[in-house]
């Protein structure tokens, strides 16, 4: 429950990135020996992938007690039971990131076909042709994809992304860092979280180099080892806390993010009329100082354009702008369904398309009872709220808590009045 219109100020400590941690806790397959991570964010995405790499037969300790610090230590002695529940990857996609490293390591997996945010088709057709690539067989029955490798070790190969996938890209990566022989990857993703990724495999033993623009080169080796790693600082989480200090003409620092990853949404939000400075590791949103927030046009883009997951919050940015925006989604269909939310609260938001919208404002915002099933949609409502009069309910925040740690608590620190309550 929100009571919007006041505006935020303060420090923010952005939490490790979700789309980077599950990535280097499925690279903890890839050895016996303990992989350290810090800054693992407290959500609900990390606790599942834990739970799904504990029941495979991975040992798993978070730091703190109860396991509410920011430490996971995974040893991955051996996998007695190499297999995922539909029940796990129906609530997170990105369980398929075990594809690569089962096989790499132990030669096979079952994987349902994921489910994870509704956002359209999500198919893994580029996952399993890159394994094949090198040498995995692959059967779908049933809902289950039945991974193998029938010679006892992948093989370096040749991987071409028809369209650039973040995850596919990073699969690729994970199972070519045990494959015998070379593997090159082409037309491969250039986003944050995968580079954060390489660099945990490298200090690993892992032989990974980007030998020109959207090319990795893999040397496989034949084992790696244990190796403790930061990780990076969230960016996606760090654009929310941005655009809830622009709109609600607030003062924000955000620190532990790296200004760079935000590049493309500080271009945007400048061209908004968003004040902003940095420094290396923080990123200060000056919303109080900004000019008249002003229409823009936007299409998103794989990094370092503007990411499909910076849209939707960017949206309530455009309620607020003189003018008319519009925003074309180029990544994903079906990822508008904020809008007809938004426009219960008072937004003039018109969808065009499966992936255009246009929006015109500025428009006050109202509170409403809202509520939508997934990630960042959710966030996005929760920064309507901040900025609408009156009083907004926004229902399924446990789609929020997936990928945003403690927000409603962050939120307050920085001056909101939003709480938690029972439906
Ligand atoms: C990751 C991010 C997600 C982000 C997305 C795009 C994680 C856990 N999630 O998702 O937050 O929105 O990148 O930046 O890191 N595609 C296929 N076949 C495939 C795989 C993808 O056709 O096998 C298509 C998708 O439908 C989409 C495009 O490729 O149109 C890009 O998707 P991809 O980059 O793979 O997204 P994810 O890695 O799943």
């Amino acid at each position: 429950m929100i009571s919007g219109g006041v505006p935020l100020n303060g420090e923010v400590r952005i939490a490790g990135a979700k789309n980077a941690v599950l990535k280097q806790m499925a690279a903890a397959v890839l050895t016996d020996e303990p992989v350290v991570l810090r800054n693992v964010p407290r959500i609900s995405d990390v606790t599942i992938l834990a739970e799904v790499m504990g029941d495979i037969g991975f040992e798993l300790r978070g730091s703190g007690e109860e396991g509410n610090g920011h430490t996971l230590e995974i040893r991955a002695g051996d996998a007695p039971w190499p297999f995922v529940p539909l029940e796990a990857a129906r609530k997170m996609r990105a369980s398929f990131i075990l594809l690569g490293p089962m096989l790499a390591r132990f030669g096979r997996v079952i994987l349902p076909n994921p489910g994870g945010d509704r956002i359209g088709r999500r198919p893994v057709n580029f996952h399993v042709a890159a394994m094949e690539a090198l040498g995995a067989s692959i059967v779908y029955r049933n809902g289950y994809y039945y991974a193998s490798v029938p010679s006892s070790r992948l093989r370096g190969g040749h991987i071409r992304f028809p369209d650039v996938s973040v995850m596919g890209t990073e699969n690729a990566i994970l199972a070519a860092t045990l494959a015998e022989g070379t593997t090159v990857i082409e037309n491969a993703a250039l986003e944050p979280e995968v580079d954060d990724l390489i660099a945990l495999l490298g200090a690993m033993g892992a032989r990974i180099a980007r030998t020109a623009d959207r090319r990795i080169e893999i040397e496989g080796v034949d084992r790696l080892g244990g190796a403790e790693h930061t990780v990076i600082g969230d960016r996606l989480e760090a654009e929310t806390f941005a655009i809830a200090a622009a709109t609600t003409g607030g003062d924000v620092t955000l620190r532990g993010v790296d200004p760079v990853h935000l590049g493309a949404f500080l271009e945007v939000s400048s061209r908004a009329g968003v004040v902003h400075e940095t420094d290396a590791h923080a990123v200060r949103i000056v919303g109080s100082a900004s000019r008249p927030l002003v229409a823009v046009d936007v299409a998103t883009a794989p990094y370092p354009g503007f990411a499909t997951d910076f849209q939707a919050p960017l949206t309530v940015l455009l309620t607020q702008a003189e003018g008319t925006s519009t925003i074309h989604e180029t990544i994903f269909e079906d990822r508008l369904d904020h809008a007809r939310e938004l426009a219960r609260m008072g937004a003039a938001i018109e969808v065009l398309d499966e992936r255009r919208a246009r929006i015109t404002g500025p428009t006050p915002l109202h509170g409403a009872e809202v509520g939508i099933a997934d990630l960042r949609a959710g966030a996005t409502l929760i920064l309507a709220g901040l900025v609408a009069r009156g009083t907004t309910v926004v229902s399924g925040v446990e789609h929020v808590d997936r990928g945003y740690e403690l927000i409603e608590a962050k939120l307050v620190a920085l001056g909101a009045r939003i709480s938690r309550i029972e439906a």
